[in-house]
Parts: C-alpha cells; sequence; structure tokens
C-alpha cells in the first residue's frame, strides 16, 4: 500500500550580527540550503513512485542514480541545518573548563591543538566540510574531512561542530583566493553550546 509521501521544511535560522559573515552572503547560503530540502523532497518523491515497480532481478538505473543522489542533497540539508545550528555572533573561542573544552583537551591535549588542526581542515583544497565528531561508545572526539556531503562521515558517530568549506559560504564576502579569511571569520562566530549540547 503506497504511504504518505514525508515532506522535509527548510528550517528557520537567524544570522544577525555575525563578524566578517554578511547577512547577504548568509541570505545566498540559506537559498542554497532551501535547495537541497527541496531536492530532498524531490528524490524521496520520485523514489516513492518508482518502489511499486523496482524489481532486484531487472536492471534499474533510473532508480539507482536516484537513491545514489539521494545521500548527497539529504546530507546536503542535514549538514547545513547543523551548521547553521552552531553559528552565534561573538561566538569567541569554547569556553574554557565546559564539557566540551574539557573533552578537547581529554582527546586532543589542549583546545589551541584541537583549533589548530580544526582550521588545517578548513583549509584544506577542494569543497567540503570539516566535522568534530564524537564517537558515541567511547566518547571519544576527533575531527574529520567530509567531501561533498556524503562521502567520510562515520557511521553512527555524532556531529558536535560542523563547519561548511564549500566555496559558496565565502564567495559573496571574499574572493575564492580568500579561504583563510572565511576560516578565521567563521571561527569566530560558533555557537559552542549549541554544539555542546550535542555531546553524549
Ligand atoms: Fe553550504
Amino acid at each position: 500500500m503506497p504511504t504518505t509521501l514525508f515532506r522535509y521544511q527548510a528550517q528557520p535560522f537567524t544570522f544577525i550580527g555575525l563578524k566578517g559573515l554578511s547577512e547577504t552572503q548568509m541570505a545566498e547560503h540559506y537559498a542554497l540550503y532551501e535547495g537541497y530540502v527541496k531536492n530532498t523532497n524531490l528524490l524521496n518523491e520520485k523514489l516513492g513512485e518508482l518502489r511499486e515497480t523496482v524489481d532486484a532481478a531487472k536492471p534499474a538505473p533510473e532508480f539507482s542514480e536516484l537513491q545514489r543522489h539521494l545521500g548527497f542533497e539529504q546530507n546536503g540539508m542535514v549538514l547545513h541545518e547543523l551548521f547553521f545550528g552552531n553559528l552565534k555572533a561573538d561566538g569567541g573561542s569554547v569556553p574554557s573548563g565546559s564539557k566540551l573544552a574539557r573533552a578537547i583537551e581529554a582527546d586532543f591535549g589542549a583546545v589551541a591543538t584541537w583549533e589548530r588542526e580544526f582550521r588545517a581542515i578548513l583549509d584544506m583544497r577542494g569543497v567540503g566540510w570539516a566535522i568534530l565528531y564524537q564517537d558515541p561508545t567511547s566518547r571519544r572526539l576527533s575531527n574529520h574531512w567530509i567531501t561533498l556531503h556524503d562521502e567520510g562521515h562515520i557511521a553512527g558517530y555524532r556531529p558536535i561542530l560542523v563547519v561548511d568549506a564549500w566555496e559558496h559560504a565565502w564567495t559573496v564576502d571574499y574572493k575564492p583566493t580568500e579561504r583563510a579569511k572565511y576560516v578565521a571569520a567563521v571561527m569566530g562566530n560558533i555557537g559552542w553550546s549549541a554544539a555542546e549540547s550535542r555531546m553524549m
């Protein structure tokens, strides 16, 4: 029996007062996010239509490509929600003594060491994401590079801090060659309490 199609809705975010990231830049970025929501819904709709006819014994290239592409679009949607959700005006550094700061110190030796590594990941060439993950089993934190939206995730790990490293994240405010300026700006606008709230 066909089921009712679940439709994702774009979540509301405000981007007022971010230093080094203009409201125009963030509005453009939000519009791209809305595209991921729209495309995730569209793919689910198309896959739903094919569900009644798909047969493992028969080649189904359209089904295969749509299914593969879902990971890109849906991760694009979710990662932007996590990124926008951990932005905050005048975020400063991770508060010393906080649960997140203590966990970072335990796994990286010092907050400065962790941040140097995280920024180095954001500075890597190519488009993708820097994500601080927590292993739900050991509770250990680790930094990861995610290529595009869907390659490099550790299954089951909890994303604690998510930062966009696609050029569209800064090219309204900065030149494509000014990635370092974006990295400095975005790391000054982290909502540490939002990030910490994602920890186990
Ligand atoms: Fe983005």
